[in-house]
């Protein structure tokens, strides 16, 4: 977790920048302007790079890297990586080279934390390829707690399942009920989505465990972190929300069709290419 730092220079009313690798971390967006309706965002989704879950480490790090210098040239008070997979693999560069400037943000600690202190005793863990090589939640929760069970399943067609828009119909729930009835996941009774694309297909999940699963979405339990960190550092903005800014890397009409799931709304995206002046 990162440690408190104070920057006298921040000012409450900085935005908060957001990034994923697509359009997956706009439900933590969504989250967080639900609970801070008066924060502006700075969303950026890599959609050229798109999906983390299968690039290599070396290029996780360094896009993750070039998108927080991005983010911190639009002033944003806090980051928050919004994707499990460059949580997992890039958060400690990105925090490294940030510095003392802002606290960045990763979606990982906060359902850890949640996780070890609920009621669960066997945790089953889904996510993208990169994410579950990392085994990340697994040695987190169990360094919290060792007399946990942690099973993790890579579930790598979920992501561009739901980008393409397949959800809540007989394909996805093919996939979905799939991978859950994997020998892996047997017996769990608690399951983290451990990708920022999932708490779309939660309900599908839902149907899948008829309670017989604790469902983590990881969206409102980080914007509830987020919040807290802004709290402690009074950096919560106490006048109105400016314009927010959703910027994708590539730019296609799907994208700006599907931000509509992933938000709950209507916004434009604007195309914002980082990389040509590298
Ligand atoms: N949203 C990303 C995550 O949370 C997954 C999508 C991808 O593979 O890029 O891991």
């Amino acid at each position: 977790m990162p440690t408190q730092k104070t920057n006298q220079s921040l000012k409450t009313e900085q935005p908060i920048g957001i990034f994923d690798s697509g359009i997956g971390g706009l439900t933590v967006a969504h989250a967080i302007h639900q609970l801070m309706p008066a924060e502006t965002l700075v969303y950026f989704g890599d959609t050229a790079h798109l999906p983390y879950g299968e690039k290599s480490t070396a290029a996780i790090k360094s896009y993750s890297l070039h998108i927080a210098d991005f983010l911190l040239k639009h002033k944003c008070k806090i980051i928050v990586i919004a994707c499990n997979t460059a949580s997992a693999i890039a958060w400690k560069v990105v925090h490294d080279h940030v510095g003392s400037k802002i606290d960045v943000i990763n979606v990982i600690d906060p359902v850890v934390n949640a996780v070890v202190k609920s009621k669960a005793k066997h945790v089953g863990v889904i996510g993208t390829n990169n994410t579950v090589k990392t085994n990340v939640y697994a040695d987190k929760i169990l360094e919290a707690n060792n007399m946990l069970q942690v099973s993790s399943l890579a579930t790598p067609l979920l992501a561009p399942m739901i980008e393409e828009g397949f959800f809540n119909n007989k394909i996805s729930k093919t996939i979905i009920n799939d991978y859950l009835s994997r020998p892996k996941l047997k017996n769990i009774d608690s399951l983290i989505l451990a990708c920022t694309h999932y708490p779309l297909i939660k309900s599908e999940i839902e149907s899948y465990y008829k309670g017989k699963a604790t469902i983590i979405d990881s969206a409102e339990i980080v914007a509830q972190h987020v919040k807290q960190v802004l709290q402690n550092k009074k950096l919560l903005n106490k006048g109105e929300a400016r314009k927010h800014h959703f910027f994708v890397s590539d730019y296609t009409q799907s994208f700006e069709k599907s931000t509509r799931f992933f938000f709950k709304g209507k916004i434009k995206l604007e195309l914002q290419n980082i990389w040509k002046a590298f």
